[in-house]
């Protein structure tokens, strides 16, 4: 995946670490966590204690919950046994204490049983890899029996015009790399799309296809419809706010029945059990 033009010292491909720029240029658990946490608290007036992170890959998520209270114990589950020796190492160990409140299952979210949480997350658009009604439903009847009485299970979603057209690369700068988020095929039958993430330096090395996704872009619509057949009892949309001083997405998400139809957007769900 390294590309690099030949010289004696390595590039800067060869020493960057995937994992370590992907957290950096897609996640940010700090503000998610923030939000599910607050959510919770002001939904279900308590504070919420116990989350399950599906598809967790590093489990930046479950480790930022667990080291914010002596009470917080996160479960993580992922498919691929690479990603969670990587955040086994770089995340839940240096957490000492805390990181003996997160425990890693290596397994399919469809399979793993665990005990009820108050939330489970299922971040950065993961469940699209579900590409059937049958199975996205599967998912979320699995999902909803994972929770507490009054658990909520939390994810994302983003769409717009911008989203259904094909070979696009969208280019954000970092202070030693550039991501880039590419769409590369779009199938409007079926909805399945590809997408790239590439790192490129400014040595000329890149990692193209860091990662690779293979999933159907769901809509809002049908994504309610089956949380809503899959039992949930109530189903809010957060779409994420413009700051029109910035000119950029505003750090803030409401709850609303009616938005914008913009090039591009982003939404956080929540699916009351
Ligand atoms: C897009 S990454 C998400 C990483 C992280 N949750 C985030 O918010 O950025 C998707 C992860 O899902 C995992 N995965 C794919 N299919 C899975 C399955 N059926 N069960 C559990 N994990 C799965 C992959 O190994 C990968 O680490």
């Amino acid at each position: 995946m390294a590309k690099a033009k030949k010289t004696s010292s390595p590039s800067m491909a060869d020493q960057a670490d995937r994992h370590d720029l992907y957290e950096q240029a897609v996640q940010c658990s700090e503000f998610e966590i923030d939000w599910v946490v607050d959510h919770f608290q002001t939904l279900r007036g308590r504070p919420l204690r116990e989350m399950r992170e599906d598809f967790c890959g590093t489990a930046n998520a479950a480790c930022e919950f667990v080291a914010r209270h002596a009470d917080n114990r996160a479960v993580g589950v992922d498919l691929d046994p690479e990603v969670l020796e990587w955040g086994r190492r770089h995340r839940v160990e240096p957490l000492e204490e805390a990181g003996g409140r997160v425990e890693l299952i290596e397994g399919d979210v469809l399979a793993v049983d665990t005990p009820p949480v108050d939330a489970l997350l299922a971040m950065n658009f993961s469940y699209w890899l579900f590409k059937s009604r049958p199975q996205l439903l599967a998912y979320f009847k699995k999902a909803r029996g994972q929770l507490k009485d009054d658990g909520v299970l939390y994810m994302d979603a983003f769409g717009g015009y911008d989203c259904f057209k094909d070979d696009e690369e969208e280019e954000t700068e970092h202070d030693d790399f550039t991501y880039v988020w590419h769409l590369s095929s779009f199938n409007p039958i079926t909805h399945e799309a590809t997408y790239y993430i590439h790192f490129r330096f400014d040595d000329g090395s890149s990692l193209e296809r860091a990662f690779e996704y293979h999933w159907r872009h769901w809509g809002l619509p049908e994504i309610r419809e089956l949380l809503e057949e899959a039992g949930f009892s109530r189903v809010t949309i957060y779409m994420q706010a413009w700051d029109d001083e910035e000119d950029e997405p505003a750090d803030e998400f409401v709850a609303c029945e009616e938005a914008d139809a913009d090039p591009g957007w982003v939404a956080y769900i929540t699916a009351e059990k």
